[in-house]
């Protein structure tokens, strides 16, 4: 089971770059929403290549977050250090990449999801000195389209590759299947239209609700920052800590309870 669960993960990280290849033709960061709105409604099978683009990278993620427990759930890891550090880079990166894509759609949630990451990135001491990576005064979809479309794939696809060693491509059709069942199943939250007449409460992605609702509470963004960077850290000294592996998994159970409750509030 966890062999193919880890399988899956790859299938799905195909499906997504391949169907993030085809909605990126039709994508101008100049003209962000108009062009996301254009794929959904104008383009030929625009929405369809959107969904799956979509919902194959969500279940990506969420299989990923599989593939790690069912990992940790196992008495001896069998990667070398190198393999699981190499995991760990590919998680951040993976939510990064869901992060910006988010922006990326610039409907109001995905332009506040951005500058609340900005504004967060502006008050972290450490963080403050690599805004110029993502922010861009002219433009503000821009950088976050670099990191979208180039950067963070390339770094994903390298992290990936040193921690399998091997892409098997034979669970492709798995991963479109299960974005298909996804699609048939689900509806994709719509786009919230720029519009100053009525009052609407906007969201951030489902994984950053908890950070968002920390800054509402006026807690310090170095804080956040160092709550959303603590499983990470976990996960590294999960290796390393061998005495403390069970304290770890503890820790990280206790975190993610938190931080869901901290989403919901
Ligand atoms: C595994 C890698 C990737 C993940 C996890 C990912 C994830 C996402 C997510 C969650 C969205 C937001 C979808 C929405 O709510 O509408 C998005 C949007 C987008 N992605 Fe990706 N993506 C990946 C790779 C790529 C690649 C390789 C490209 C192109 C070369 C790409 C191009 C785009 C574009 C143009 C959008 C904006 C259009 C839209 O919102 O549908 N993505 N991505």
């Amino acid at each position: 089971m966890p062999f193919i669960i880890s399988w899956i993960c790859v299938a799905l990280f195909n499906v997504s770059v391949i169907s993030g290849l085809i909605v990126v033709f039709h994508y101008k960061p100049s003209l962000a929403y108009e062009s996301v709105q254009k794929l959904t409604f104008l383009i030929p099978y625009g929405d369809i290549f959107r969904e799956l683009h979509y919902f194959s990278s969500e279940a990506f993620l969420l299989f990923t977050c599989l593939h790690v427990i069912l990992e940790l759930s196992k008495n001896k890891l069998t990667l070398s250090s190198s393999s699981w550090n190499y995991s760990v880079v590919a998680l951040v990166v993976l939510f990064l990449l869901m992060f910006t894509g988010y922006v990326l759609k610039a409907d109001l949630s995905g332009v506040s999801a951005g500058e609340v990451a900005l504004s967060m990135i502006k008050q972290t001491p450490f963080l403050k000195y690599f805004l110029p990576l993502l922010q861009d005064n002219s433009l503000f979809i821009w950088k976050f389209y670099l990191w979208h479309i180039l950067f963070l794939p390339i770094l994903l696809v390298y992290a990936l590759l040193l921690h399998v060693k091997t892409f098997r491509t034979k669970y492709f059709i798995v991963g479109l299947g299960i974005s298909i069942i996804c699609m048939m199943i689900f509806t994709m939250p719509a786009d919230i239209v720029f519009d100053t007449s009525t009052i609407v409460h906007v969201k951030g992605p489902w994984f950053f609700r908890g950070a968002e609702n920390l800054l509402m509470l006026g807690v310090q963004p170095l804080f956040v920052t160092l709550v959303l960077a603590l499983p990470f850290l976990f996960l590294i000294l999960y290796f390393y800590k061998e005495k403390y592996k069970k304290v770890l998994r503890y820790l990280l159970l206790i975190w993610c309870g938190v931080y869901a409750l901290l989403s919901f509030i």
